[in-house]
């Protein structure tokens, strides 16, 4: 940005506290969610540094693993229950995509971030309607690998909240179904993840509104005269 400009923008907002404890502990939790069952699914023999009865390191990663899921899952549940109260840009109504002005708003972002051109539109400052398209099948997804991690996790236990979903194993053909998909759902969050980090540090660069920060302040920046 020009420093001219600088007295032409002003401070929203935009994200509150709610909603950015809820994103840095799901990243966290993910993140660790994809490691540690990524080792459950290709256990490799020099994670074995002595006989089985001598160690425990599988237990602990297994245990890494089902700390995370809890988190991961409760602190989902935050914010689905944020979608009915936070402010206009945490509100689930800006994840329902389907008015032709947000279709617009989609092709024009692709159009930035496949083909590298000039915005030709002035992009919303809360999630863009491509962004919060796929944050929405990303919920979807939080949604389905929490049920089929639960109806595994259910097989160790008699609490409650994993024997809900029991009725997921013969639905998916037996235990050896429900890992497969559970399995084919971490590939999601390793490309979402991937893509994700790209993408709102190449927005923030072509856009030049805070958009990395935002997520840890809060605030994004906007033009005045875009805003008056
Ligand atoms: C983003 C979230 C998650 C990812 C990426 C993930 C990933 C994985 C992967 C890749 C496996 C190994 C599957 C295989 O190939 O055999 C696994 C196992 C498992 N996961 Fe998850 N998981 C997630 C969330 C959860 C949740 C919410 C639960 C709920 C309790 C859970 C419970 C389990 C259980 C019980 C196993 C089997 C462990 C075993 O048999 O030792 N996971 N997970
Ligand atoms: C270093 C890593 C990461 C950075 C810098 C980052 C940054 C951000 C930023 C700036 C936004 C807001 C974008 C906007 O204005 O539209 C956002 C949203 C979001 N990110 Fe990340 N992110 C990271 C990792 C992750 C990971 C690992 C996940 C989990 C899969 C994730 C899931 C999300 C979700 C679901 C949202 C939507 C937030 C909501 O409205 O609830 N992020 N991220």
């Amino acid at each position: 940005m020009d420093h001219e400009q600088v007295g032409r923008y002003r401070r929203i907002y935009v994200w509150e506290w709610p909603v950015r404890m809820y994103h840095w502990i799901n990243a966290i939790a993910v993140i660790l969610l994809i490691g540690t069952g990524f080792m459950i699914g290709n256990p490799q023999n020099t994670f074995y540094a002595a006989e089985a009865y001598q160690q425990y390191f599988f237990g602990s990663v297994r245990f890494v693993h089902f700390v995370c899921a809890f988190v991961f899952f409760f602190n989902f549940l935050v914010r689905i229950y944020w979608g009915f109260v936070g402010n206009r840009f945490a509100r689930w109504t800006n994840f329902i995509t389907f008015r032709k002005a947000q279709w617009k708003e989609m092709k024009d972002i692709l159009s930035v971030d496949i083909l590298q051109a000039e915005p030709h539109m002035h992009h919303k400052i809360g999630h863009n309607s491509l962004a919060a398209l796929i944050y929405f099948l990303s919920f979807l997804m939080f949604a389905f690998q929490s049920i089929t991690g639960f109806a595994m996790y259910a097989a160790n236990t008699t609490a409650m909240l994993p024997r809900l979903f029991t009725w997921v194993v013969p639905i998916m053909g037996g235990d050896f179904g429900v890992r497969q998909w559970h399995h084919a759902g971490m590939w999601f969050f390793i490309l979402f993840t991937i893509v994700h980090v790209y993408l709102v540090f190449y927005h923030d660069y072509v856009e030049g509104r805070g958009t990395t920060s935002s997520m840890i302040g809060g605030w994004k920046f906007e033009r005045k005269d875009i805003l008056e």
